[in-house]
């Protein structure tokens, strides 16, 4: 469907708030190739082109092993401040004022990165957002699901010298099987340490994935979520409590969880209330940045300008800011509505 250009103008223009990016998930070929001569790195792909044409994914399983892979030419401070310069850049162009990033430590101190070496590097990209294209930006740590529950609690005693960097703990990497409920005592630590809890959940795994989320985890954001829609008792609880679902179209397609834009539920779970935004996930293997998964969503499903600010609304609602700044990031996106 072609896109009104009245829309794909506001789309282009407004001011937009992101909650669900993998920091890794930003890591395009070109700098694959670029960070692998540098450290003499050899790829199984033969060229940029090949790389991006094995970007065809069954499933999430087959998308985490190219992103794992791709992981390994991360090695210095300066490899994850220029990956997360070169997200703030396009985050940029595509309106983006403040974003939450995910990273996953396990990936790299697994190689023998240290912490300091990874939070280092994406901390000082995210002072140059801010002073280069006023992005204000908070870090978001992520565990791997997959792996036991003492990984997640030795990545959490390495993070601990760096808790005033970080704002939150994420729970992210292959669902089906690893329960929220695997990684219970963790969250609990992290909370009482003052880390806000988000969680992947409802993606590839059931609605009780979310439940477990929400009961054991104490989420305060679902990340994806939208299998909640299995569960009516469940959607009604999200909606009385307003807790944010980080959507990410172009992710879902690309990994299925939806075979086309068409039948995502994400305009459906809008008008049932719930607070649904709109995020990129893995823009470098899934095929847009912010502003091209808001693009895809208006080609393919019955929405407007009034549902293009909701959904921009919920997202600085749910951001993890105080409440001045929430004051300003909202003033700042009805501000482009006229
Ligand atoms: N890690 C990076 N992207 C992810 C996703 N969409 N789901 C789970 N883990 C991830
Ligand atoms: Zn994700």
């Amino acid at each position: 469907m072609a896109l009104d250009p009245t829309l794909d103008r506001l789309i282009r223009d407004i001011p937009k708030v992101e909650l669900h990016l993998h920091i890794e998930g930003t890591l395009e070929p070109e700098m694959v190739f670029e960070l692998a001569a540098r450290h003499g790195v050899a790829l199984p792909h033969s060229s940029v082109g090949a790389l991006r044409a094995a970007y065809e994914f069954g499933d999430l399983q087959s998308f985490l092993d190219l992103y794992y892979a791709g992981c390994d030419v991360l090695r210095d401070e300066s490899d994850f401040h220029a990956m997360a310069l070169a997200y703030f850049e396009r985050a940029h162009r595509d309106g983006v004022i403040h974003a939450e990033l995910f990273f996953d430590p396990q990936t790299h101190t697994g190689r023998g990165v240290p912490m300091e070496v990874v939070i280092g590097g994406l901390r000082r990209a995210m002072d140059d957002a801010r002073s280069r294209y006023g992005i204000t930006s908070e870090l978001i740590l992520c565990f791997l699901r997959h792996l036991p529950e003492e990984d997640a609690f030795a990545t959490l005693d390495q993070a601990l010298p760096f808790l005033d960097q970080l704002v939150g703990v994420g729970l992210d990497s292959g669902e089906r099987g690893n329960p929220p409920s695997k990684f219970e005592r963790v969250f609990a630590a992290a909370r009482s340490h003052g880390l806000r809890p988000v969680a992947h959940a409802g993606e590839e795994g059931p609605a009780s994935y979310v439940r477990e989320a929400l009961d054991l985890l104490g989420a305060e954001r679902i990340d994806h979520g939208v299998r909640c829609v299995e569960d009516d008792g469940l959607v009604e609880r999200l909606v009385r409590d307003q807790v944010a679902l980080t959507a990410c179209p172009l992710s879902n397609i690309k990994l299925r969880v939806f075979p086309e834009m068409e039948q995502h539920n994400l305009v459906a779970l809008l008008r049932r209330g719930l607070r649904v935004t709109v995020n990129s996930d893995d823009p470098a293997y899934f095929g847009g940045y912010i502003a091209a998964n808001f693009r895809a969503v208006a080609r393919a499903l019955p929405i407007g300008a009034a549902d293009v600010l909701r959904l921009c609304e919920n997202a600085a609602r749910a951001a993890f800011v105080p409440d001045a700044a929430r004051a300003d990031l909202l003033a700042r996106i009805r501000g482009a509505v006229h």
